[in-house]
C-alpha cells in the first residue's frame, strides 16, 4: 500500500505550477460526449477522478486519444449505450455528470448512484428536482439512477439548496432542451462558468453563468470545439497555505488570483504577505500567525475544500479560532489525526475550536478524504520529525504529482510502499 513519507519542519519556497481544475475537467469532459463531432480540451489534470471518468466513457463508445499527458481528444459518434455500472465509476461524485450529458443529447442515461469523499449525506435531489422539471422520469433502483424523457422541454427551475453538482447536471440535461430553461439560486463556481463557456464553445447558448441566475436557450445540436481548462482553485489554495504552515516563501503560478480571493483574505487575516500579479500569487510567510474565524460558503465565499488546510494553519496560530463548516456536515474527519500531532481542535456539530499549538509533532496517520488528505500532508511539512500517511489513493483522486511538486519547493516527501523503502527515507533524510 502506497503511503506518503515526510519529514517535517522546513520552509518551503521557490515556485510551484498549477495544473487544470478537477472540478471543472470532470464535468467538461462528460459534455464532450454531447456532440459526434471531435472535442480537443487542454489541461486536464493526471489525476485518478479524472481518468476513471475517461475509462467510464470509453466503456460506453466514447473514443478517447490522449495527445499528451494533459490533453485528451474525444469523439463519441460510436457511442452505444447509456448504461455505466463498473465498479470504478462508483467511487467518484462526478460520474453523475454523465447523467446530464447522455439525457442531454440521448434523452435517455442510466448510471450507477455516485459516491465520492465520505463527507456528508451528498444527496441528489436538486439534480432529480431539475431533471424533471425538463420532463424526464427518473428512477432509482439497484442502485442505478435511470432518467429518460420522450422529449426535454426548458423550465423554470430554483434551487432550494445552492449546488455545484445540481447546477451543472441540469444545465447540460438542459443545453438540448427545447426552448428555454432558467436556473435561479445557481451555484457561482468558477468551474460552472468554465462549463458554460465550453458548452457555447460548441455551440450552447448559455447565459448568466457565474451569477445566480442561468438563462439556457436550447439548440438542436453541438459542435466540435477545443477548449483549456481554468487552473485548479483549490491545488492553488494547498500550496499556498503550504508556504503559511512552513513558514515558507512559494510563487504559485499559472492561476486566476481572482478565483483565490477568499483563500487570500484569509491568508493575509492570519499575518502572510500575498502579492498577486497576472497570473501568479506569491505568498510569504515570515511572521508568527494570527488566529482568525471562518465559515466555508458557496462561491465566492471561503471553499468547503480548503477548510481542512485552513484548519491545520489555524492549529499552528497564536489564540483561539473557529472554523464553521456549513456545506457538508461531516468534514471534521481529520481533526482526530491532527490531534495525534499535538492539536488542540475541538468539534461541536458544525464548528472546530481551534486553540493554537507551537508546533505539530510527527506521527502515523490515515487520509480520510481527499482534501484532509492533502491538509494532513502540509501538517505533517509543518510538523517535528517524521510523519506518515497511508490511504493517500484519496488525495492522488485529485492532486496530480503532488509530492514531486513539493519536493521542488524542498519538501522532504516521498511516495513508499516497502518498510525498506520507510527506513531508507529516514536514512537520507536523518
Ligand atoms: C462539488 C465539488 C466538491 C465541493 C462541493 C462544494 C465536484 C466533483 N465536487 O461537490 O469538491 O466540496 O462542490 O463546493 O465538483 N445538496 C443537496 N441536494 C442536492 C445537491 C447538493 O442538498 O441535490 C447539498 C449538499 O449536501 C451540500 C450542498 O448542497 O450540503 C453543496 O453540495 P454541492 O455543491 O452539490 O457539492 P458537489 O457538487 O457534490
Amino acid at each position: 500500500m502506497e503511503q506518503y513519507a515526510i519529514k517535517g519542519g522546513n520552509p518551503l519556497v521557490g515556485e510551484v505550477e498549477i495544473g487544470g481544475a478537477k472540478n471543472a475537467a470532470l464535468p467538461i469532459l462528460a459534455a464532450a460526449i454531447m456532440t459526434d463531432e471531435t472535442v480537443v480540451i487542454e489541461n486536464v489534470p493526471d489525476v485518478k477522478d479524472t481518468n476513471a471518468l475517461i475509462q467510464a466513457m470509453e466503456s460506453i463508445g466514447a473514443i478517447v486519444e490522449r495527445i499528451d499527458r494533459h490533453t485528451v481528444k474525444i469523439n463519441a459518434s460510436q457511442i452505444h449505450g447509456h448504461v455505466i455500472e463498473d465498479d470504478f465509476i462508483k467511487k467518484i461524485r462526478a460520474s453523475y455528470y454523465l447523467i446530464g450529458a447522455l439525457l442531454g443529447k440521448y434523452k435517455k442515461a442510466e448510471v450507477v448512484l455516485p459516491g465520492g469523499c465520505n463527507i456528508g449525506s451528498r444527496p441528489i435531489d436538486q439534480h432529480i428536482k431539475g431533471w424533471k422539471a425538463l420532463g424526464t422520469q427518473v428512477d432509482i433502483a439497484h442502485g442505478l439512477i435511470s432518467a429518460e424523457a420522450a422529449e426535454l422541454k426548458g423550465s423554470h427551475i430554483y434551487m432550494d439548496v445552492v449546488s455545484v453538482g445540481a447546477t451543472i447536471n441540469v444545465m447540460m440535461a438542459a443545453v438540448m432542451a427545447e426552448g428555454q430553461t432558467i436556473i435561479e439560486n445557481a451555484a457561482k463556481e468558477p468551474h460552472v462558468v468554465d462549463l458554460a463557456n465550453f458548452l457555447n464553445s460548441m455551440g450552447a447558448n448559455i447565459k448568466g453563468a457565474g451569477t445566480d441566475v442561468i438563462r439556457i436557450k436550447g439548440v438542436t445540436s453541438l459542435h466540435k470545439t477545443e477548449y483549456t481548462i481554468i487552473p485548479d482553485q483549490i491545488e492553488a489554495g494547498t500550496f499556498m497555505f503550504a508556504a503559511a504552515v512552513t513558514k515558507g516563501d512559494i510563487t504559485v503560478k499559472n492561476v486566476i488570483p481572482k478565483h483565490l480571493e477568499s483563500i487570500t483574505a484569509k491568508l493575509i487575516e492570519i499575518g502572510c504577505e500575498v502579492e498577486e500579479s497576472d497570473d501568479a500569487v506569491r505568498v510569504v510567510a515570515s511572521k508568527p500567525l494570527n488566529h482568525t474565524h471562518v465559515k466555508t460558503l458557496p462561491y465566492p465565499g471561503f471553499p468547503t475544500d480548503m477548510q481542512p488546510q485552513m484548519a491545520v494553519a489555524l492549529g499552528l496560530s497564536q489564540g483561539t479560532s473557529i472554523v464553521t463548516e456549513s456545506i457538508f456536515e461531516n468534514r471534521f474527519r481529520y481533526v482526530d489525526e491532527l490531534t495525534r500531532m499535538g492539536a488542540n481542535i475541538k468539534v461541536e456539530g458544525n464548528t472546530a475550536i481551534i486553540n493554537g499549538v507551537g508546533r505539530y509533532t510527527g506521527a502515523s496517520l490515515s487520509a480520510p478524504d481527499l482534501r484532509a488528505g492533502a491538509a494532513l500532508v502540509l501538517a505533517g511539512l509543518a510538523a517535528e520529525g517524521f510523519t506518515m500517511i497511508d490511504e493517500i489513493q484519496y488525495i492522488q483522486r485529485g492532486y496530480e504529482d503532488f509530492e514531486l511538486k513539493l519536493k521542488g519547493l524542498g519538501a522532504q516527501i516521498e511516495k513508499v510502499e516497502t518498510e525498506r523503502e520507510i527506513q531508507k527515507f529516514k536514512f537520507k533524510v536523518s
